[in-house]
């Protein structure tokens, strides 16, 4: 029997863009309760160039030749045994720890959902990392209720989109900062009020706000900080927020990592009954990885970059 091989792509050692390289292999067998998923499309988050850079060494070391992509959506095409909850020919997505950037990859029927038929490959791809996450920070750890005033920082990325309307749909008040070419994107969205960070400094603009996603870091968290009613918290996701003029303004900030407590199930569900809308952004071909970390690494754009692989 002939080895069917894959294109993939790998890194053989840190490095920038140029690093990626197209490569092929022999495709992967699905073990006990895995799937052998075809990829059609995966997504391309800041922490991809981020790992592949070698900046995340300490807390998510690699071995080489590494895959990047965390995220992904794409049809099963072989079920490994033991594998009764999903069939050959069904369009899924899931989260992965790597490996998202090739043809196909094997994974463990636990990291599935069934991919929302609203959606494309290329939307759907984008849903793991950037729901989960905004998940994470608005509920798991903002606690965010209805009523409250929230504002999300970077709110037309791929975590902001999904945060903006999570806490709509939560029935919080939202406050979304972004470029002026976003800004109507981000209205569509469902925010309340928009801020456009290259005219207008949220300081003075949003007040009272009782949590503060952060997605940006660096240079604007001072004015995150202020926008904050006393006792409120600003969460991060971007870097460590400054405790020291937290504890001064009276306000709580904090670092957010970690599994977010929501199944990728209930995320498809509120996508499938419309209550939120999936937005991929530019697309790239597997050839083209190159290209696609450079862009990411510009931290402008809207939506989540995606490598659109068949
Ligand atoms: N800790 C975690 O679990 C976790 C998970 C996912 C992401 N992250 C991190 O969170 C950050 C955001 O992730 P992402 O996936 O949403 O990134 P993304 O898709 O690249 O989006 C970044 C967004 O930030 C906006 N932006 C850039 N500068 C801004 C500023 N000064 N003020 C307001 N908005 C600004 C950009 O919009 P414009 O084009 O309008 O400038 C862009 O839409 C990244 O650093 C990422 O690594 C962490």
């Amino acid at each position: 029997m002939t080895t069917q091989t894959m294109r993939v792509i790998h890194i053989h050692s840190h490095g920038g863009p140029e690093v990626l390289k197209l490569e092929e292999k022999a495709r992967p067998e699905p073990q006990m309760g895995e799937v052998l998923l075809r990829v059609y499309a995966a997504g391309v988050n800041p922490i991809d160039w981020r790992i592949c850079q070698g900046l995340m060494k300490a807390s998510m070391p690699i071995t080489f030749p590494y895959t990047p992509g965390l995220e992904m959506a794409g049809v099963v095409e072989e079920v490994g045994p033991g594998v009764t909850a999903f069939k050959r020919g069904q369009a899924v997505i899931a989260q992965t720890s790597a490996g998202a950037y090739a043809e196909y990859i094997t994974i463990s029927v636990e990291a599935l959902a069934l991919k929302p038929q609203t959606v494309s490959f290329a939307e759907a791809a984008t849903i793991p990392v950037g729901a989960t996450t905004a998940w994470r920070v608005l509920f798991d750890h903002g606690g965010l209720t209805a009523g409250q005033r929230v504002l999300i920082q970077g709110a037309a990325g791929g975590v902001g989109l999904f945060a903006i309307q999570l806490a709509k749909w939560k029935g919080a008040h939202v406050i979304g900062t972004a470029s002026t070419a976003n800004l109507d994107f981000v209205r569509s969205l469902g925010a309340d009020e928009v801020v456009d960070y290259t005219t207008t400094s949220v300081e003075g603009i949003a007040q009272d706000v009782d949590l503060v996603l952060d997605g940006v870091g660096g240079k604007t968290l001072s004015s995150l900080l202020a926008a904050l009613r006393q006792g409120g918290t600003l969460i991060s996701i971007a870097g460590p927020p400054p405790q020291e003029e937290a504890q001064a303004r009276g306000v709580r900030a904090m670092m957010s990592r970690g599994a977010a407590s929501v199944p990728l199930q209930v995320l498809t569900q509120l996508i499938s009954e419309g209550h939120l809308n999936v937005t991929a952004g530019k697309a790239f071909p597997l050839s083209d990885v190159q290209q696609a970390h450079e862009y990411s690494r510009n931290g402008h754009g809207r939506g989540r970059i995606v490598l659109q692989i068949y």
